[in-house]
């Protein structure tokens, strides 16, 4: 196997290895991006990065396929569109690679049933469900390979997907025991602001790929500006006047609210309550958070336009990206194989 620069960065000491996911189902929407791709972007400098678009993960429920193969390819142009540097980031298709179905396998044979059972994600996907996957079940196992594969020392993600960084933790350090020293054990790293972004129509609930199709829930990364001052123009907030952050479930909304516009300006709390204290109620708080979504989004939708022109270049990045993942992922899969003693074919 040919050693490519990843392979040999993969192995240089001292460099952290990151990696992260997201799933080619429903539209990119404003938490996604908030709680994960900003902070993918703008921590990419001095580390190895790896982020998968997980297409295995996203037909644990059923995609219809036409759909998914374009969401697949408008999440990856989305991804370049809001910073992902080819030269510092590899970003790739996660079946493009098949040492992730492979190591799903062998992880799943490390892993009690009762800790798949006991995940939360599971739990509420699967509820109300006539028929559940199999797969669905095994979700946070593949997630693991995912992760372990790469010797990831960081998996930054939103706060939703902590329990599943656990769970890896947990798989890497019980084959670890079984078999002998093998996978890094990597740690999840949620950032304190926008790793929680509620929807919009109903700031109990996370905003959410899967709630995209009821209105005013969530806003997409590719909305139009009119679309995207609707949605903020309806938002639940509460019978108040206050703009403040607060625990008060009963003002989630305008917490929420303020949290969008925290991380967006990257400003500090108080700096942020300060910008609104001469606000002239909630209507206005609205309006100005939709102000600098929009701003913040119109740079990458004119991106996102102009490579969907140029899709086979697209695909060539994306080719390029799984390349780089299977130099590193392929020795580390065989390193694997050979601790559970399996025959590796010769050559
Ligand atoms: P997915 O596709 O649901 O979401 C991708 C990323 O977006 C974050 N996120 C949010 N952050 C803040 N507020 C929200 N409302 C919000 N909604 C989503 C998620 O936390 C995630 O970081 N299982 C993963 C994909 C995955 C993965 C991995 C992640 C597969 N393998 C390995 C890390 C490492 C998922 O379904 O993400």
């Amino acid at each position: 196997m040919q050693t490519s620069e990843l392979t040999r960065e993969a192995a240089a000491p001292g460099k952290r290895r990151v990696f992260s996911g997201i799933q080619p189902s429903g539209e990119v929407q404003l938490g996604n991006y908030l709680g994960a791709i900003k902070g993918w972007v703008e921590r990419q400098e001095d580390k190895t990065n790896f982020f998968c678009l997980v297409d295995l993960h996203a037909i644990t429920v059923y995609q219809e396929p036409e759909e998914l193969r374009r969401q697949t390819r408008s999440l990856a142009a989305i991804l370049f569109a809001a910073g992902l540097d080819p030269d510092k980031s590899t970003v790739f298709i996660q079946s493009h690679v098949p040492a992730h179905a492979e190591a799903c396998w062998i992880l799943n044979c490390v892993t009690p049933m009762g800790w798949l059972e006991r995940m939360t994600q599971f739990k509420d996907k699967s509820a109300n469900q006539e028929r559940v996957s199999a797969g669905l079940l095994d979700y946070p196992v593949l997630m693991a390979g995912d992760i372990l594969l790469y010797d990831t020392h960081e998996v930054p993600v939103g706060e939703d997907q902590r329990q599943h960084v656990e769970l890896a933790r947990d798989i890497a350090e019980r084959f670890n025991r079984v078999y002998g020293e093998t996978f890094v054990v990597p740690e999840a790293v949620i950032a304190e602001a926008g790793a929680r972004v509620m929807g919009l129509n109903d700031p109990t609930a996370k905003m959410s790929k899967s709630f995209s199709h009821i209105r005013g829930h969530a806003v997409g990364v590719l909305d139009e500006p009119k679309e995207i001052e609707r949605s903020f123009k309806r938002a639940v907030t509460d019978s108040g006047n206050e703009i403040t952050f607060s625990d008060d479930p009963e003002r989630a909304g305008v917490n929420n609210l303020l949290g969008i516009y925290k991380v967006i300006t990257g400003r500090s709390s108080s700096q942020v309550e300060g910008d609104f204290v001469d606000a002239r109620g909630y209507g206005d708080l609205k309006a100005r958070v939709a102000e600098v979504v929009i701003e913040e989004l119109a740079p990458i939708q004119k991106r996102y336009h102009e490579i969907m022109d140029d899709v086979g270049e697209l695909d060539r990045l994306l080719a390029r990206g799984a390349e780089h993942a299977a130099s590193v992922s392929t020795p580390k899969m065989d390193e694997v194989k050979e601790k559970v003693g399996f025959t590796l074919p010769r050559s």
